[in-house]
């Protein structure tokens, strides 16, 4: 049984102030054993939120790792920065930054290795923009898009990570991918896995869904075999809705045993 990850990714939203308090609804109301709930505020919120998630089961996560420790890197962060702020889960990859800051599928992976390297959870962002899906090219892209990640992943263990199907036309639009749609591209995620690292690494791999997650649609994504948890953007940005999907998840628990 894979434990589930609910991951709020608060983009930029949330000043350091407003994240005490949004931290303070989440560990009045989400802490569980059940499920593994993280919150990956902006940069210059990340201190605050790790002084408000002292002694609490919630993790930090960042929203981006440079592949370097230090250098002159303007505006980048590194890992060992991250570790020091509190960190504990990095997301690489979301395609806001493919499709607004050239992020890349070789930059993707040089982030991955140092977030390894460090001992960040990564959380690797992967999916197909509407015009690839309307093209059929989904399969292709996320072939694609594995094959960058998992380059020279020899030393890895490779199950450690965790791989957050986003496909693209659902993101911030409302329109969430349907619980077959999500089902259907994760299992050809884990297959993908199986192929490359082989069946136990498949098997303990979580696969997050993210796109449009909402209250009201949580249940019917997690309920399927192979999502695990979910990345949640807009919704993670209000304490109740965020609740309503890690309780979401803890059901599925009882229901996927
Ligand atoms: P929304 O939940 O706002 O669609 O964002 C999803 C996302 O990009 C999470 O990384």
């Amino acid at each position: 049984m894979r434990k589930p990850v609910i991951a709020g990714n608060w983009k930029m939203h949330v000043r350091a102030q407003e994240a005490t308090e949004l931290v303070r609804q989440l560990r009045a109301a989400c802490e569980t054993d059940a499920v593994e709930v993280v919150v990956c505020p902006p940069s210059t919120s990340l201190a605050t939120a790790h002084e408000a998630l002292r002694g609490s089961s919630i993790g930090l996560g960042a929203q981006n790792v440079h592949w370097e420790p230090q250098g002159a890197f303007t505006g980048e962060i590194s890992a060992p920065m991250l570790v020091e702020a509190g960190c504990r889960y990095v997301i690489i990859g979301h395609s806001e930054r493919r499709q607004h800051f050239g992020e890349t599928d070789a930059t993707v992976r040089k982030r991955l290795g140092a977030a390894l390297t460090h001992h960040l959870t990564p959380i690797v962002c992967i999916g197909e923009t509407l015009a690839e899906r309307e093209a059929n090219q989904t399969w292709a892209v996320l072939e694609r898009q594995l094959g960058a990640v998992f380059t020279d992943c020899a030393g890895w263990d490779c199950g450690g990570l965790i791989l957050a199907y986003e496909p693209v036309w659902a993101i911030g639009t409302g329109r969430n991918a349907t619980p077959e749609q999500a089902q259907d591209a994760h299992q050809f995620i884990r297959q993908w896995v199986a192929k490359r690292c082989g069946a136990a690494a498949a098997h303990v791999i979580r696969l997050l869904y993210g796109g449009s997650v909402s209250a009201g649609n949580a249940a019917g994504l997690l309920q399927q075999p192979d999502v695990d948890g979910a990345l949640v953007g807009g919704a993670s940005l209000k304490a109740d809705a965020f609740t309503a999907i890690v309780r979401a998840a803890a059901d599925t628990t009882a229901v996927k045993t």
